[in-house]
């Protein structure tokens, strides 16, 4: 495998956690970093790639070279990754989405009331399935945390969603999922096909999904 086989390809990645807010000072969110997606980023640029990065509130560093683009919502992150999309070859998408809005965003905080509360909540757009629904001959990648019935869960979302392939991590292991510096994940084909990998550095999980994707960019792209 040449060292620069992403050279003139153009890779997306999102990263990091949405927070969706319900009024000025409180949000949905959840515990991304943004580590899995910014060490995508970091690969795919060291192998020759153009990259764009969009990354929901995360504290890391963007790798230099990155075009990094920052925002909060999953609206935001929409609206940058179909703006990217026209271009773009290999898409990564191991952000950690609410799927979940407040139906109505108040603009001032809202006051702590006696009894309980109720918030009504409304489905974010899913952005793997849009960028999915308008692939040609991209290649498309998603992760997927589940609890339970992984192998299961995970395929289905790979074929609802017209991914290439998913990368199935697990939140209540050691060593998986969010935070750390390591990942244990299993890659999992539309049709349910599973190949786990080892416990690897997320620098590593990202050279060895992008070496898939390199390979499933060459098939779809012979003449
Ligand atoms: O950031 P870290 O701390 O390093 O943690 C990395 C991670 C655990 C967040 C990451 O490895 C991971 O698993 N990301 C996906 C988390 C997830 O909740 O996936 P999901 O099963 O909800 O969604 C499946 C796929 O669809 C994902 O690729 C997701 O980015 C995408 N999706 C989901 C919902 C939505 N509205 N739009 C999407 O694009």
């Amino acid at each position: 495998l040449s060292l620069k086989d992403l050279a003139g390809r153009h890779v997306l990645v999102t990263a990091g956690p949405t927070r969706e807010y319900l009024d000025p000072v409180r949000f949905i969110s959840n515990p991304s970093s943004g580590k899995m997606g910014f060490a995508v980023a970091e690969r795919a640029l060291a192998r020759g790639a153009r990259v764009t990065l969009v990354s929901g509130p995360s504290h890391l560093e963007a790798p230099p070279g990155a075009e990094l683009v920052r925002v909060e919502s999953a609206l935001e992150m929409q609206a940058a990754c179909e703006a990217a999309w026209d271009s773009v070859d290999i898409g990564v998408l191991t952000a950690a989405v609410a799927d979940y809005r407040a139906a109505q965003r108040s603009g001032e905080k809202q006051a702590k009331a006696a009894g309980p509360l109720s918030v009504e909540l409304v489905p974010n757009p899913d952005i793997a399935a849009g960028l999915g629904a308008r692939k040609g001959a991209r290649v498309l990648v998603g992760f997927a945390m589940e609890t339970h019935a992984g192998v299961e869960r995970a395929a289905g979302k790979a074929s609802r969603k017209n991914l290439d392939f998913i990368l199935l991590n697990y939140p209540t292991r050691e060593g998986s999922g969010f935070g750390g510096d390591d990942n244990e994940v299993t890659l999992v084909t539309p049709s349910g096909e599973a190949q786990a990998w080892p416990r690897l550095s997320k620098l590593e999980v990202a050279d060895r999904l992008l070496d898939q994707a390199v390979a499933g960019l060459r098939a779809k792209q012979q003449p």
